[in-house]
């Protein structure tokens, strides 16, 4: 579809005015898994930057859900294109009762032996590979995800002990997501086909032109500028036909201009992902929306 003409942020504010996101909605569900880039800190600092009504909610860079939980939409379209990952929410979604057997059987044999064995293995079942994620997940270094060349995954073993956490619900999260459509795939093919009235969350590996913020290799290939380019291009594409979107970025100058025109906030965060401790700190991140709250 051509892309009709940058519009200013005068356009947006004009344009769409939606209702903000309020509190007085139910205990959400706590994400599951530990992920780098996750937005927890955003929905417990920032929760009213949503809009509180949109159709379809579209979160195309899932990693471990934390806005799509904090919202709780009755519909929605996830996606990642790590398919162990969206395998995972797969299995726990049609049958959590396996996973969680299997889970159980990993916390009673955790150890280090155990887990170097357990990581190495080759597995068939969907629900031995669901728990299996999910235990690497929770007892790796600083839970990363991080695969060698043939894809395989290979971050050591880290300090934490607990396989199964108190507050894991995978009843809960299984009939939460029977709603759900769940894809493994690309961003672009994702955001195409969301519709006039949906809201698409967009969190994407943060690339910004000038270096690579220490965590941009999430599976064996790279998020490129390149991605970041066609990234802009579909989310364009959405505000040409009526989708909201809001999507973090680091808070870069190449980032800032590839958005110039919509409506732009900086976003304060402590944050922990590095692991070591120069890596720690306050940090700001950029939010990007064509609507306004
Ligand atoms: C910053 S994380 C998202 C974190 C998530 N918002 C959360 O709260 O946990 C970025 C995600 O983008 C995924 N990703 C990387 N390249 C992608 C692509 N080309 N298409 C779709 N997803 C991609 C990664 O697998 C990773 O899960």
């Amino acid at each position: 579809m051509p892309i009709r003409r940058l519009l200013t942020q005068g356009d947006f504010f004009g344009e769409r005015n939606v209702t903000e996101a309020t509190d007085n909605r139910t205990q959400p569900l706590v994400p599951f898994l530990k992920w780098a880039g996750g937005k927890r800190w955003l929905t417990s600092e920032y929760g009213r930057v949503f809009p509180a009504t949109f159709k379809n909610y579209y979160e195309p860079f899932l990693g471990g859900a934390a806005v799509y939980f904090f919202l709780d939409p009755p519909s929605a379209v996830l996606s990642d294109i790590n398919s162990e990952l969206v395998a995972t929410y797969i299995s726990i979604r049609d049958d959590w009762k396996s996973v969680f057997r299997f889970l159980k059987e990993h916390q009673r044999n955790h150890d280090q032996k155990y887990y170097y064995r357990v990581r190495d293995a080759r597995l068939m079942s969907p629900h031995s590979r669901a728990a299996r994620f999910l235990y690497l997940n929770r007892t790796c270094w600083n839970g990363l995800y991080r695969v060698n060349l043939r894809g395989q995954f290979n971050v050591p073993i880290g300090t934490k002990q607990a396989v199964i956490l108190n507050t894991d619900d995978f009843e809960e999260l299984s009939k939460k997501l029977r709603n759900v459509v769940l894809r493994a795939c690309d961003f672009e093919g994702a955001i195409d086909s969301a519709s006039e009235g949906d809201f698409i969350f967009a969190d994407p590996p943060y690339t910004a032109k000038h270096n690579h913020n220490g965590f941009l290799k999430y599976n064996h290939r790279i998020f490129s500028w390149a991605d970041q380019l066609r990234l802009r291009d579909a989310l364009r594409r959405a505000h040409d036909r009526g989708c909201l979107f809001a999507l973090t970025n680091a808070k870069h100058r190449s980032i800032a201009d590839l958005y110039k025109g919509f409506p732009q906030k900086t976003l304060r965060r402590f944050s922990v992902i590095s692991g070591e401790a120069h890596g720690r700190g306050r940090t700001e991140e950029l939010l990007i929306r064509n609507y306004s709250t």
